[in-house]
């Protein structure tokens, strides 16, 4: 089985063209990490590459929805429907020549997310979902894993950047320390908010927390988690987490150990 609604197609369609080029400046980025320049600039020029294919294929396809994309901000259309774009989410990865990044687009209907794609163009790995016809990997329906206990769990986070306030790095490590001391696998940080999301509903990780997080990082994978049976809430188990951008995902079983944790 797999998804065929309209907008699931213009997805697919999308993400497939704008990974050509994606795939394509990859290939480059190993060469400039040995010249005097370095790849930075390359890589921002990549990102707004890629931004534009999608934009441009989306509203070929959908000239009244709205776009919210990550570097060009909102384009205002209809009230009803709107593109939650992250044209490379794991963009660290990418400048450093890691094949683990994403391209990931969420669909807002009334404010709720009822579509969404993660594409992995290097592992070719297609996540997808659409609000009560489920979630797939490459056209096989995604489950969450079923590990009820915490302990046994292998979970992922990100952050805190730079940018972070002195709070949020305090509170992150804090965070992490207390998880580690729960733990008897590490956590993992593998540089892609999207990823993590899409590897919890595919059952590949039981749980994901992190701060700060934007909507464009976390749209897509809102709806794959949700349709792989997962839950997506705040650190106290509400569904504030796009307004206080504070994300915990779980596979459901261990969430409530998460959420006293996270305490
Ligand atoms: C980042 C990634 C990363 C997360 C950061 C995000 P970007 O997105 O999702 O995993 O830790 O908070 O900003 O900048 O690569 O699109
Ligand atoms: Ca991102
Ligand atoms: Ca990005």
């Amino acid at each position: 089985m797999k998804l065929s609604s309209a907008n699931v197609n213009v997805l697919i369609k999308t993400c497939r063209k704008a990974s050509k080029v994606l795939i394509r400046d990859f290939g480059e980025i190993e060469n400039l990490q040995v010249s005097l320049k370095g790849p930075g600039d390359f890589v921002s020029a990549s990102d707004k590459k890629v931004e534009k294919i999608l934009i441009d294929e989306l509203q070929k396809a959908r000239p009244a929805y709205s776009i919210l994309s990550e570097e060009v901000g909102l384009i205002k259309n209809d009230e009803e429907f709107k593109w939650i774009i992250d044209p490379i989410d794991g963009t660290a990865n990418f400048l450093h020549g890691i094949p683990h990044f994403a391209i990931s687009i969420g669909l807002e209907q009334n404010k709720e997310i009822i579509c969404g794609i993660i594409y992995d163009p290097i592992k070719d790995e297609l996540f997808i979902a659409e609000k009560g016809n489920g979630s797939y990997l490459n056209n096989q329906r995604m489950r969450v894993s079923s590990r009820s206990k915490l302990k046994d769990s292998i979970i992922f986070t990100g952050g805190p950047s730079f940018k972070s306030s002195d709070k949020d790095k305090e509170s992150s490590l804090k965070e992490y320390n207390n998880f580690s001391s729960i733990l008897l696998t590490p956590i993992r940080k593998l540089g892609s908010a999207a990823l993590d999301m899409a590897y919890v509903a595919a059952g590949r990780c039981d749980g994901f927390w992190q701060r700060n997080l934007n909507y464009w990082d976390i749209a897509a994978g809102i709806i794959l988690v949700k349709e792989a049976g997962g839950f997506v809430t705040d650190f106290k188990g509400n569904n504030e987490f796009i307004k206080n951008k504070n994300i915990l995902v779980t596979n459901s079983k261990i969430n409530d150990e998460m959420i006293e944790v996270l305490k």
